[in-house]
């Protein structure tokens, strides 16, 4: 079976009660650093918005709103047990629409969205599949708008920070060393301008990438 394979099992598994670990891990039960992400994404009513590895879609839900009826949030994972969930919890959301598909290969035309968000779900991607995907967000996005990617921030906590970097190095040590150290550059070899903005708790920060204002 294909590595990517695994993976996706892996994640169809984990789909039942993904939620549940996210609350505990994070002592986050009312998703409040998703719903501070949402709000940050610099969209209005009537514009589109894509979430790549949208797990559950509880980031969807405060997307959907914030756009309206006329807007519309589309929502990619690989994942069919995670997109199962959150077509549960979407239900009565007509603006929100949920696509299985790998994040490195983005079934959208040139410029179709105004913005395009990630959330804690990058660093889990593997090396060639990060580029493939920041190379297909670049094309999908519309000349000037933002990609935005929350991650978690380094640990204070020695345990939890050796979690992370444990997480980090499964990806290989060369893309593990250039997250922990460069990922700012990684993100400008792909993006005009790129800066990092701190999220309430402090655990997780949030980089917001402005697209190139290129013509296709
Ligand atoms: C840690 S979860 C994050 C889910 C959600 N964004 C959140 O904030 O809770 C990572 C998600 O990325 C998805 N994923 C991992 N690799 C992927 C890929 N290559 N293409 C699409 N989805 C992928 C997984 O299926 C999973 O739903």
């Amino acid at each position: 079976m294909p590595v990517s394979n695994y993976r996706r099992k892996y994640y169809d598994l984990f789909s039942g009660v993904y939620d549940k670990f996210v609350a505990f891990h994070s002592k986050d039960s009312q998703a409040n650093v998703r719903q501070f992400f949402a709000r940050v994404v610099p969209v209005q009513a009537g514009d589109r918005v894509l979430d790549i590895c949208t797990g559950t879609g509880t980031l969807l839900a405060y997307l959907g709103k914030k756009v309206g009826k006329s807007g519309l949030v589309v929502g990619v994972d690989f994942s069919m047990g995670m997109l199962q969930v959150a077509k549960e919890k979407l239900e009565t959301f007509q603006n929100v629409h949920l696509i299985e598909s790998d994040a490195g290969y983005l079934p959208f035309k040139n410029s179709a969205f105004d913005a395009v968000t990630c959330s804690h779900a990058f660093y889990e991607l593997k090396g060639e599949t990060q580029d493939r995907t920041l190379r297909s967000i670049v094309r999908v996005l519309k000349p000037g708008k933002p990609f935005l990617m929350m991650e978690h921030d380094i640990p204070e906590s020695r345990f939890v920070r050796f979690l992370l970097y444990v997480r980090f190095f499964s990806m290989g040590a060369k893309r593990a060393i250039t997250i922990l150290k460069h990922e700012k550059e990684m993100l400008q070899q792909y993006f005009r301008d790129v800066r990092k903005m701190e999220t309430p708790t402090g655990r997780s920060k949030i980089w917001v990438c402005l697209n190139e204002d290129r013509s296709d």
